[in-house]
């Protein structure tokens, strides 16, 4: 095992794959339909190169280089984080055992079954961002987007490597049905909830990047600390990749917020709508859109899945060294949100049919922050209103609060209450249409779009007005 990517072989790679002929012919007849999907489902903007980061190395440092390529020409590797021989399972009934290097036979079929889910997701959020290009607010943006973009198709890669490698004829089925579902599609959608919604404007991508991609970040965490050891080095290095689509989303709230500020004080109202900017109150119920269906993503509070699947080793707690408990759970409890008489309340459970609410709780706190930094915003320019995350209870659709419908305060509605009211959380057609109405392409070296600050600095060291995109 070498960390250097082999850049000689058509498919680059740090799993010598060439010392495994039947997997390597069985993944170079995968590329093409990879390319073919990302002809037809990937972006749709026309570009002759884009300043792109590519993997090369998994080591500490200067894991990545920075050039303009163009984006079908962009080398999708597999890479996995440095192997740690003496690696021993961290938690469950196997837990001091040495890591798996094969699947065992008894778990194959729910090993498969969370790699295909996690597969699921790379491949749909490019296809709802797939549109993006045509508005980018500036080149700056642009390249942000299509290096989210290249990275979760080489996210995808990730998955259908464990797939093909590990699954046999069964795993290679699904890599292929990995192409074939598509977001939003009727007949074959993709597998969860989040990842049908529409992407359809830039404050919707960083909500997205914020929100959903940091659920990515907490579903990898969790398999990162598996027992089956390609997949948790496979995952270890997919999350290097995406702390910056976190960034993007980050980043990007904090420009929009900074510009509606801005307005706000210099014409002195709350109602900037009509100064070419997105109002606070629209920024709000963005957020509550994007927040409350990425908590759908993490399921239900109790689980006996997902119990399951710790007490077998498959898939960890986040931090799970850092925890000081057994790392077994059979004897432990927690409180998890539930309904008491149609309530909003919560209940005990046993600690390991909890999971999913101590993997939400984790990521909730983690939101928080980025509520905390944009709020930062407004109190240094003096203004009194606030961001802030809606109750869990708060328009979902998965779990214990699915039944019932409650404002983003918890307090619960009835359903005609809901209706007539929705409006005032949740982006109406008016929100829509006027945040879809500021989206008008800049795709102008050093210029950027009415509605959104500039960045504090640009890309790997270059300045804003750097050539991030060439288009034709
Ligand atoms: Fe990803
Ligand atoms: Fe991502």
């Amino acid at each position: 095992m070498t960390n250097v990517a082999d850049y000689s072989e058509k498919i680059p790679n740090n799993v010598e794959l060439r010392e495994d002929r039947r997997l390597q012919r069985a993944l170079e007849s995968w590329q093409p339909n990879f390319l073919n999907w990302w002809e037809s489902m990937g972006p749709t903007l026309p570009t002759q190169d884009v300043y792109l980061r590519t993997a090369i190395n998994v080591g500490r440092q200067g894991w990545a280089h920075f050039g303009h390529v163009a984006m079908k020409d962009y080398r999708w590797g597999i890479f996995l984080a440095e192997r740690d021989a003496d690696r021993r399972i961290g938690f469950g009934e196997h837990k001091g055992e040495p890591a798996w290097q094969k699947v065992p036979g008894e778990y194959r079929a729910e090993l498969q079954r969370l790699i295909v889910i996690q597969g699921d997701t790379e491949p749909a959020s490019v296809e709802q961002q797939r549109n993006l290009g045509a508005t980018a607010p500036s080149l700056y943006d642009l390249r942000n987007l299509f290096q989210v973009n290249v990275e979760e198709g080489r996210h995808l890669w990730a998955m259908v490597y464990l797939l093909h490698a590990y699954f046999g004829r069964a795993g290679r089925e699904e890599a292929e049905e990995l192409l074939h579902r598509n977001s939003g599609s009727e007949d074959a959608p993709r597998i969860l909830g989040a990842f049908n919604e529409e992407t359809p404007d830039w404050l919707s991508f960083f909500m997205f990047t914020y929100f959903t991609d940091r659920d990515g970040k907490y579903q990898l965490g969790t398999l990162k600390e598996s027992a089956f050891d390609p997949l948790s080095r496979t995952c270890e290095f997919m999350l290097k990749e995406e702390s910056h689509h976190m960034f993007v989303g980050t980043t990007g709230v904090d420009r929009i917020v900074e510009r509606t500020v801005g307005v706000m004080l210099e014409k002195d109202t709350d109602d900037v709508a009509g100064y070419g900017v997105i109002p606070l109150d629209a920024i709000q119920k963005y957020l509550n859109f994007h927040y409350s269906v990425s908590l759908d993503l993490f399921g239900g509070e109790t689980s006996t899945n997902v119990a399951n699947y710790y007490t077998a080793g498959l898939k960890g707690r986040w931090s799970e060294e850092r925890r000081k408990d057994d790392h077994r759970l059979t004897d432990d409890s927690i409180m998890v949100d539930s309904l008491i008489d149609g309530d909003i309340g919560q209940t005990e459970v046993a600690a390991l049919i909890g999971l999913n609410t101590d993997l939400r709780r984790e990521y909730i706190s983690d939101c928080r922050n980025g509520v905390n930094r944009w709020n930062k915003i407004l109190d240094e320019a003096g203004l009194q209103r606030r961001l802030r995350l809606p109750s869990v209870a708060f328009n979902r659709k998965v779990g214990a609060f699915a039944g019932i419908e409650a404002t983003p305060d918890g307090q619960k509605l009835s359903p005609d209450e809901w209706q007539r009211r929705k409006g005032e959380w949740l982006p109406t057609d008016v929100d829509k249409t006027h945040v879809r109405s500021l989206m008008r392409p800049v795709h102008e070296r050093g210029k950027i779009a009415s509605w959104i600050a500039p960045p504090r600095n640009g890309i790997n060291n270059q300045p804003f007005d750097y050539d991030y995109v060439h288009l034709p």
